[in-house]
Protein backbone atom coordinates (compact mmCIF):
# COMPACT_ATOMS: atom_id res chain seq x y z
CA UNK A 1 0.00 0.00 0.00
CA UNK A 2 0.76 3.15 -0.95
CA UNK A 3 2.34 5.45 1.74
CA UNK A 4 0.42 8.57 2.98
CA UNK A 5 3.32 9.81 5.45
CA UNK A 6 4.90 13.17 3.62
CA UNK A 7 7.47 13.81 6.71
CA UNK A 8 6.28 14.30 9.48
CA UNK A 9 2.55 13.95 9.07
CA UNK A 10 0.32 11.21 8.20
CA UNK A 11 -2.13 12.37 5.75
CA UNK A 12 -4.48 9.43 5.60
CA UNK A 13 -6.98 11.33 8.40
CA UNK A 14 -7.36 14.38 6.21
CA UNK A 15 -8.55 12.08 3.71
CA UNK A 16 -10.42 9.98 5.74
CA UNK A 17 -12.31 13.26 7.15
CA UNK A 18 -13.02 14.42 3.60
CA UNK A 19 -14.47 11.03 2.94
CA UNK A 20 -16.80 11.19 5.95
CA UNK A 21 -17.76 14.59 5.28
CA UNK A 22 -19.88 12.90 2.13
CA UNK A 23 -21.65 10.56 5.25
CA UNK A 24 -24.67 12.09 4.76
CA UNK A 25 -25.21 11.83 1.05
CA UNK A 26 -28.85 10.38 0.34
CA UNK A 27 -27.81 9.43 -3.14
CA UNK A 28 -25.76 6.21 -2.79
CA UNK A 29 -23.82 6.46 -6.01
CA UNK A 30 -22.86 10.24 -5.54
CA UNK A 31 -21.53 9.20 -2.19
CA UNK A 32 -19.42 5.90 -4.25
CA UNK A 33 -18.14 8.46 -6.76
CA UNK A 34 -17.38 11.47 -4.37
CA UNK A 35 -15.56 8.95 -2.17
CA UNK A 36 -13.35 7.65 -5.29
CA UNK A 37 -12.96 10.77 -6.25
CA UNK A 38 -11.18 11.94 -3.02
CA UNK A 39 -9.66 8.61 -2.23
CA UNK A 40 -7.70 9.10 -5.78
CA UNK A 41 -7.43 12.77 -6.01
CA UNK A 42 -5.56 12.91 -2.62
CA UNK A 43 -3.32 9.74 -3.55
CA UNK A 44 -2.52 11.39 -6.77
CA UNK A 45 -1.26 15.32 -4.98
CA UNK A 46 0.52 12.80 -2.32
CA UNK A 47 2.24 10.87 -5.20
CA UNK A 48 2.99 14.35 -7.00
CA UNK A 49 3.54 16.59 -4.15
CA UNK A 50 2.80 19.64 -5.87
CA UNK A 51 4.86 23.08 -4.76
CA UNK A 52 2.05 25.92 -4.43
CA UNK A 53 3.09 27.39 -7.47
CA UNK A 54 2.51 24.34 -9.49
CA UNK A 55 -1.01 24.12 -7.53
CA UNK A 56 -1.56 27.47 -8.84
CA UNK A 57 -1.19 26.72 -12.49
CA UNK A 58 -2.98 23.70 -12.49
CA UNK A 59 -6.01 25.80 -10.81
CA UNK A 60 -5.15 28.62 -13.67
CA UNK A 61 -5.27 26.06 -16.23
CA UNK A 62 -8.73 24.15 -15.06
CA UNK A 63 -10.20 27.88 -14.70
CA UNK A 64 -8.91 28.96 -18.53
CA UNK A 65 -10.39 25.88 -19.93
CA UNK A 66 -13.59 26.38 -18.55
CA UNK A 67 -13.31 29.78 -19.70
CA UNK A 68 -12.80 28.58 -23.29
CA UNK A 69 -16.22 27.29 -23.10
CA UNK A 70 -18.96 28.65 -25.02
CA UNK A 71 -22.01 27.10 -26.65
CA UNK A 72 -20.04 26.19 -29.63
CA UNK A 73 -16.87 25.41 -28.43
CA UNK A 74 -16.53 22.66 -25.04
CA UNK A 75 -12.53 22.73 -23.87
CA UNK A 76 -13.75 20.62 -21.37
CA UNK A 77 -14.84 17.97 -23.83
CA UNK A 78 -11.30 17.94 -25.78
CA UNK A 79 -9.08 18.15 -22.23
CA UNK A 80 -11.30 14.61 -21.55
CA UNK A 81 -10.20 13.34 -25.23
CA UNK A 82 -6.56 14.28 -25.27
CA UNK A 83 -6.46 12.19 -22.27
CA UNK A 84 -8.02 9.29 -23.09
CA UNK A 85 -11.04 9.56 -20.86
CA UNK A 86 -13.37 10.15 -23.46
CA UNK A 87 -12.75 7.01 -24.63
CA UNK A 88 -12.26 4.75 -21.63
CA UNK A 89 -15.67 5.74 -20.45
CA UNK A 90 -16.50 4.44 -23.72
CA UNK A 91 -14.78 1.01 -23.58
CA UNK A 92 -16.44 0.83 -20.06
CA UNK A 93 -19.55 0.95 -21.55
CA UNK A 94 -19.37 -0.77 -24.50
CA UNK A 95 -18.93 -4.37 -22.31
CA UNK A 96 -22.95 -3.43 -21.80
CA UNK A 97 -23.29 -3.51 -25.44
CA UNK A 98 -21.60 -7.03 -26.53
CA UNK A 99 -22.21 -7.60 -29.85
CA UNK A 100 -23.11 -3.92 -30.76
CA UNK A 101 -21.10 -1.94 -32.89
CA UNK A 102 -17.89 -0.34 -30.94
CA UNK A 103 -18.49 2.92 -29.92
CA UNK A 104 -16.21 5.89 -30.08
CA UNK A 105 -16.25 9.25 -28.86
CA UNK A 106 -18.58 12.32 -29.11
CA UNK A 107 -16.18 15.15 -29.92
CA UNK A 108 -17.07 18.78 -29.11
CA UNK A 109 -19.07 19.40 -32.75
CA UNK A 110 -22.37 17.86 -32.10
CA UNK A 111 -22.94 20.96 -30.12
CA UNK A 112 -26.38 21.86 -33.26
CA UNK A 113 -29.13 20.48 -34.13
CA UNK A 114 -28.52 18.15 -37.67
CA UNK A 115 -31.35 19.03 -40.17
CA UNK A 116 -33.69 16.51 -40.93
CA UNK A 117 -33.14 15.27 -44.44
CA UNK A 118 -34.35 12.44 -46.85
CA UNK A 119 -32.90 9.12 -47.57
CA UNK A 120 -30.71 9.71 -50.45
CA UNK A 121 -30.10 13.71 -49.82
CA UNK A 122 -26.68 15.18 -50.09
CA UNK A 123 -25.00 16.37 -46.51
CA UNK A 124 -23.14 18.63 -48.59
CA UNK A 125 -24.73 21.93 -48.80
CA UNK A 126 -21.56 23.82 -50.98
CA UNK A 127 -22.54 21.96 -53.79
CA UNK A 128 -19.08 20.24 -54.32
CA UNK A 129 -19.18 17.46 -56.67
CA UNK A 130 -16.97 14.81 -55.31
CA UNK A 131 -19.92 12.67 -53.75
CA UNK A 132 -18.89 9.70 -51.43
CA UNK A 133 -22.39 7.01 -51.38
CA UNK A 134 -22.31 6.27 -47.82
CA UNK A 135 -25.28 3.55 -47.70
CA UNK A 136 -26.33 1.56 -44.40
CA UNK A 137 -28.37 -0.33 -41.88
CA UNK A 138 -29.40 -0.57 -38.58
CA UNK A 139 -29.95 -3.51 -36.89
CA UNK A 140 -29.90 -5.76 -33.53
CA UNK A 141 -27.74 -7.30 -32.28
CA UNK A 142 -30.21 -10.64 -32.88
CA UNK A 143 -29.33 -9.33 -36.36
CA UNK A 144 -32.73 -7.88 -36.94
CA UNK A 145 -32.98 -4.69 -38.98
CA UNK A 146 -34.86 -2.05 -37.26
CA UNK A 147 -36.94 0.22 -39.43
CA UNK A 148 -37.94 3.89 -38.32
CA UNK A 149 -34.15 4.18 -36.33
CA UNK A 150 -32.07 7.93 -36.60
CA UNK A 151 -29.03 8.08 -37.79
CA UNK A 152 -27.98 11.46 -36.92
CA UNK A 153 -24.57 12.02 -38.73
CA UNK A 154 -22.22 15.23 -38.85
CA UNK A 155 -18.71 15.74 -40.81
CA UNK A 156 -16.39 18.10 -41.79
CA UNK A 157 -15.59 19.11 -45.27
CA UNK A 158 -12.68 18.23 -47.57
CA UNK A 159 -10.52 20.98 -45.76
CA UNK A 160 -11.16 19.71 -42.23
CA UNK A 161 -13.94 22.13 -40.66
CA UNK A 162 -16.70 21.69 -39.61
CA UNK A 163 -19.28 24.17 -40.47
CA UNK A 164 -19.64 25.57 -36.70
CA UNK A 165 -15.49 26.48 -37.49
CA UNK A 166 -16.20 28.02 -40.71
CA UNK A 167 -19.67 30.60 -39.83
CA UNK A 168 -18.99 32.78 -42.40
CA UNK A 169 -17.94 30.32 -45.16
CA UNK A 170 -20.18 26.65 -44.97
CA UNK A 171 -23.98 27.20 -44.56
CA UNK A 172 -25.32 26.07 -40.80
CA UNK A 173 -25.87 22.35 -40.73
CA UNK A 174 -23.10 21.69 -43.73
CA UNK A 175 -21.80 17.85 -43.15
CA UNK A 176 -24.68 17.48 -41.02
CA UNK A 177 -27.74 15.02 -41.35
CA UNK A 178 -30.54 13.39 -39.17
CA UNK A 179 -31.83 10.66 -41.39
CA UNK A 180 -34.38 8.10 -40.21
CA UNK A 181 -34.04 4.36 -41.91
CA UNK A 182 -37.15 2.97 -43.79
CA UNK A 183 -38.96 -0.24 -43.48
CA UNK A 184 -36.00 -2.41 -43.89
CA UNK A 185 -33.22 -0.81 -41.73
CA UNK A 186 -31.65 0.73 -44.62
CA UNK A 187 -29.87 4.50 -44.54
CA UNK A 188 -28.25 5.90 -47.58
CA UNK A 189 -27.02 9.65 -48.41
CA UNK A 190 -24.09 11.31 -50.48
CA UNK A 191 -21.24 13.58 -49.02
CA UNK A 192 -18.06 14.73 -49.55
CA UNK A 193 -15.12 12.50 -48.58
CA UNK A 194 -14.18 14.27 -45.02
CA UNK A 195 -10.25 15.26 -44.49
CA UNK A 196 -8.31 14.20 -41.53
CA UNK A 197 -8.00 17.53 -39.26
CA UNK A 198 -6.33 18.99 -36.28
CA UNK A 199 -8.60 19.52 -32.88
CA UNK A 200 -8.87 23.45 -31.87
CA UNK A 201 -5.72 24.28 -30.93
CA UNK A 202 -6.33 27.84 -29.97
CA UNK A 203 -7.08 27.03 -26.01
CA UNK A 204 -5.83 25.71 -23.28
CA UNK A 205 -5.68 21.77 -24.43
CA UNK A 206 -3.69 23.35 -27.08
CA UNK A 207 -1.12 24.56 -25.24
CA UNK A 208 -0.94 21.23 -23.34
CA UNK A 209 -0.43 19.08 -26.58
CA UNK A 210 2.16 21.69 -27.30
CA UNK A 211 3.90 21.45 -24.23
CA UNK A 212 4.23 17.51 -24.69
CA UNK A 213 4.96 17.64 -28.16
CA UNK A 214 1.81 15.88 -29.30
CA UNK A 215 0.47 16.83 -32.53
CA UNK A 216 -3.41 17.30 -32.57
CA UNK A 217 -4.16 15.73 -35.79
CA UNK A 218 -7.11 13.35 -36.18
CA UNK A 219 -7.24 10.59 -38.66
CA UNK A 220 -10.48 11.58 -41.36
CA UNK A 221 -14.03 10.14 -39.99
CA UNK A 222 -17.66 10.37 -40.35
CA UNK A 223 -19.70 10.62 -36.89
CA UNK A 224 -22.73 8.42 -36.41
CA UNK A 225 -25.15 8.36 -33.30
CA UNK A 226 -28.02 5.63 -34.26
CA UNK A 227 -31.36 5.89 -31.71
CA UNK A 228 -34.19 2.91 -31.94
CA UNK A 229 -36.98 2.35 -29.50
CA UNK A 230 -36.01 -0.22 -26.64
CA UNK A 231 -32.14 0.37 -27.71
CA UNK A 232 -29.04 1.48 -26.34
CA UNK A 233 -28.28 4.86 -28.56
CA UNK A 234 -25.01 4.18 -30.35
CA UNK A 235 -22.32 6.66 -30.79
CA UNK A 236 -19.55 5.99 -33.17
CA UNK A 237 -17.26 6.82 -36.37
CA UNK A 238 -16.65 5.43 -39.31
CA UNK A 239 -12.88 6.30 -40.36
CA UNK A 240 -11.81 6.91 -44.00
CA UNK A 241 -9.38 3.40 -44.93
CA UNK A 242 -5.72 4.96 -45.57
CA UNK A 243 -6.53 8.54 -43.88
CA UNK A 244 -3.40 9.75 -42.11
CA UNK A 245 -3.12 9.68 -38.51
CA UNK A 246 -4.91 6.51 -38.44
CA UNK A 247 -2.25 5.25 -35.67
CA UNK A 248 -1.62 8.19 -33.72
CA UNK A 249 -5.17 10.14 -33.50
CA UNK A 250 -4.65 12.72 -31.31
CA UNK A 251 -8.16 11.38 -28.96
CA UNK A 252 -7.09 7.99 -29.09
CA UNK A 253 -10.92 7.03 -30.48
CA UNK A 254 -9.80 4.60 -33.33
CA UNK A 255 -10.73 1.01 -33.58
CA UNK A 256 -9.60 -1.57 -36.21
CA UNK A 257 -13.95 -2.72 -36.21
CA UNK A 258 -14.99 1.15 -37.24
CA UNK A 259 -12.27 1.43 -40.26
CA UNK A 260 -14.36 1.62 -42.97
CA UNK A 261 -14.48 -0.55 -46.11
CA UNK A 262 -14.27 1.63 -49.44
CA UNK A 263 -16.03 -0.17 -52.67
CA UNK A 264 -16.43 1.84 -55.87
CA UNK A 265 -20.11 2.84 -57.70
CA UNK A 266 -20.96 1.22 -60.84
CA UNK A 267 -23.16 2.59 -63.55
CA UNK A 268 -26.29 0.63 -61.07
CA UNK A 269 -25.54 2.69 -58.25
CA UNK A 270 -25.18 5.53 -60.43
CA UNK A 271 -28.46 5.74 -61.33
CA UNK A 272 -29.97 4.14 -58.17
CA UNK A 273 -28.19 7.21 -56.08
CA UNK A 274 -27.31 9.79 -58.36
CA UNK A 275 -23.32 9.33 -57.91
CA UNK A 276 -20.64 9.23 -60.72
CA UNK A 277 -19.39 5.85 -62.18
CA UNK A 278 -16.28 5.33 -59.58
CA UNK A 279 -17.44 7.21 -57.13
CA UNK A 280 -16.78 6.39 -53.62
CA UNK A 281 -18.91 3.77 -51.48
CA UNK A 282 -18.95 3.32 -47.91
CA UNK A 283 -20.96 0.59 -46.30
CA UNK A 284 -22.02 0.86 -42.40
CA UNK A 285 -24.09 -1.13 -40.97
CA UNK A 286 -24.73 -0.06 -37.05
CA UNK A 287 -25.90 -2.72 -34.62
CA UNK A 288 -26.96 -1.44 -31.51
CA UNK A 289 -28.13 -3.40 -28.41
CA UNK A 290 -31.21 -3.81 -26.61
CA UNK A 291 -31.83 -1.14 -23.64
CA UNK A 292 -31.68 -3.43 -20.26
CA UNK A 293 -35.40 -4.31 -19.67
CA UNK A 294 -36.54 -1.14 -17.48
CA UNK A 295 -33.97 1.14 -17.92
CA UNK A 296 -33.79 4.79 -19.14
CA UNK A 297 -30.94 4.64 -21.24
CA UNK A 298 -29.15 8.18 -21.98
CA UNK A 299 -26.28 9.42 -23.72
C1 LIG B 1 -14.28 15.12 -33.44
O1 LIG B 1 -14.11 14.06 -33.99
O2 LIG B 1 -15.11 15.89 -33.90
C2 LIG B 1 -13.41 15.45 -32.28
C3 LIG B 1 -13.25 14.52 -31.27
C4 LIG B 1 -12.45 14.84 -30.19
C5 LIG B 1 -11.82 16.06 -30.14
C6 LIG B 1 -11.98 16.98 -31.16
C7 LIG B 1 -12.77 16.68 -32.25
FE1 LIG C 1 -14.82 14.70 -35.90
Amino acid sequence: MTSTQIGDVDTQALTDEVIRSFDGTPDTRTQTILTALVHHLHAFVRDIEPSLAEWESAIEFLTAVGQKCDPVRQEFVLLSDVLGVSMLVETINDQHAPGATDSTVLGPFHMTESPTRHLGDTIDEVGNPNHLLVTGTVRNTNGDLLPHATVDVWQCNEEGFYDVQQPDIQPAGNGRGLFTTDELGRFWFRTVTPSHYPIPTDGPVGTLLDATHRHPYRPAHIHFIAHADQHRPLTTHIFVPGSPYLDSDAVFAVKGSLIGDLGTADAGHAAQFGVGVGSPIATVDLVLAPTPSGSADVL
